[in-house]
């Protein structure tokens, strides 16, 4: 017995992307092709984590309270107050934030404690901007949601058209996925965008799930975050927001994040958490608690990344649609056709990138919003960046 559900799931993107490729040689003289495909940050994991992450020993030796402890819960509720102008008052380090390991797992789990068998006797609605990161789809579907793929193109900062939001679709909405910086794009919303979301989620009684991952890397400005908004009104209700060290803080294998806003949704969650969900370790906890203290390190991953899209700019020009991502780390290249583009940076100058459109839904005309991009990481350091991108100029 396997659950038909899975079915509504497509191949994960690097799955697809490995499919892909199988058959094609690299070209001669490559052993391997440079990776561009995986949002991995690769500028190494900072050297103020090694003690708490060795100095933790005994930790092993007890189960870990998947509420983290309260120094965490202080420090992360801190962390989040510095970077948005919080008041203190906001965010109660006992009751609105949470630790996930990594946010992948907490941002597809919180679909399950969301989402009701019903809403208003109709099948519950998933909000999900398209393309989108793929675990906010397997949440949706997962919790027995119907999701609704909002367009997100350049007209609309390629962010999800909220105008195009009917009665019918947000009477039924239970959760509203939201992403800035955007993955892929790398465009971000601005406070009136956020205003308008968080008002819809109260009006219609749904979840607003702003993830907020990438948001301490950025060209120029910080990125404004949903929890402004939520200060401004003094009110945390039907809104919470996701934030990851994986990107910040260049450590995807430490698996920490956290999840803050509304208290009583996060009672419910951390009751569907104490069921299902793994919690880190002590000595996780510990680390984690050190990188959030510390702005030095992340300052220095944003100085690196700024230079990298300072050498996509000098290298790619007004090519393929470029433009400085205003948050994040990746080049969303309008290459025509992305699977095409991908095949031939694979063969024949051993880069490898993402198609756009394993990132977005294939729609039942054949359609697929994301199908002229490739999804371009600028994970690596400078140099290998530098090769990687005047080969994909040369090649495409
Ligand atoms: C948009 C977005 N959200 C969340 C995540 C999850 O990151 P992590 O599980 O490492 O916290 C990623 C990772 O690539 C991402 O791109």
């Amino acid at each position: 017995m396997i659950s038909d559900k899975l079915n509504d799931l497509q191949d994960y993107p690097f799955w697809r992307m490995n499919a892909l490729v199988k058959d094609i040689p690299l070209p001669d003289g490559h052993a391997d092709a440079i990776p561009m495909w995986i949002g991995e940050p690769k500028h190494g994991v900072p050297e103020i984590a090694r003690e708490a992450l060795s100095g933790s020993f005994d930790g092993y030796g007890i189960y870990p309270p998947i509420e983290g402890t309260p120094a965490l819960g202080r420090t992360m509720a801190g962390w989040l107050n510095r970077r948005y102008g919080l008041p203190d008052t906001l965010i109660d380090p006992d009751r609105a934030i949470l630790p996930v390991q990594g946010t992948r797992e907490g941002l597809f789990m919180i679909a399950l404690a969301a989402v009701p068998r019903a809403k208003g006797s109709k099948t519950p609605v998933a909000l999900l901007p398209n393309p989108f990161y793929q675990p906010y789809k397997g949440g949706a579907v997962c919790a027995g949601a119907e999701p609704v793929f909002l367009s997100c193109r350049r007209e609309t900062n390629f962010l999800p058209d909220l105008d195009a939001l009917t009665p019918d679709v947000l009477e039924r909405t239970a959760i509203f996925y939201l992403c800035s910086p955007a993955n892929p794009q790398g465009t971000v919303a601005d406070l009136a965008y956020y205003r308008r979301a968080v008002d819809l989620a109260r009006k219609h009684d749904f979840l607003l799930v702003s993830d907020e991952c990438y948001a301490e890397i950025y060209d120029r400005e910080p990125p404004s975050g949903v929890m402004e908004i939520c200060a401004a009104d003094n009110d945390l209700s039907n809104v919470v927001c996701f934030h990851s060290l994986s990107k910040r803080s260049s450590v995807p294998g430490l698996r920490h994040g956290f999840v803050a806003g509304d208290p009583a949704f996060l009672e419910a969650f951390l009751r569907l958490r104490k069921y299902a969900a793994a919690s880190s370790s002590m000595s996780h906890y510990a680390a984690a608690d050190v990188l959030w203290s510390d702005e030095a390190h992340v300052a220095e991953n944003r100085r690196l990344y700024r230079e990298k899209i300072d050498i996509a700019e000098r290298i790619l020009g007004n090519r393929f649609g470029f433009y400085r991502p205003p948050g994040g780390f990746f080049l969303w290249l309008d290459v025509g056709d992305g699977i095409e583009a991908s095949k031939r940076l694979w063969g024949e100058a051993a880069v490898k990138v993402l198609p756009g459109r394993y990132l977005a839904e294939d729609m039942p005309d054949g359609s697929n919003e994301a199908a002229e991009f490739i999804r371009v990481a600028l994970v690596s350091d400078l140099e290998t960046t530098r090769t990687a991108l005047t080969r994909i100029a040369e090649t495409l």
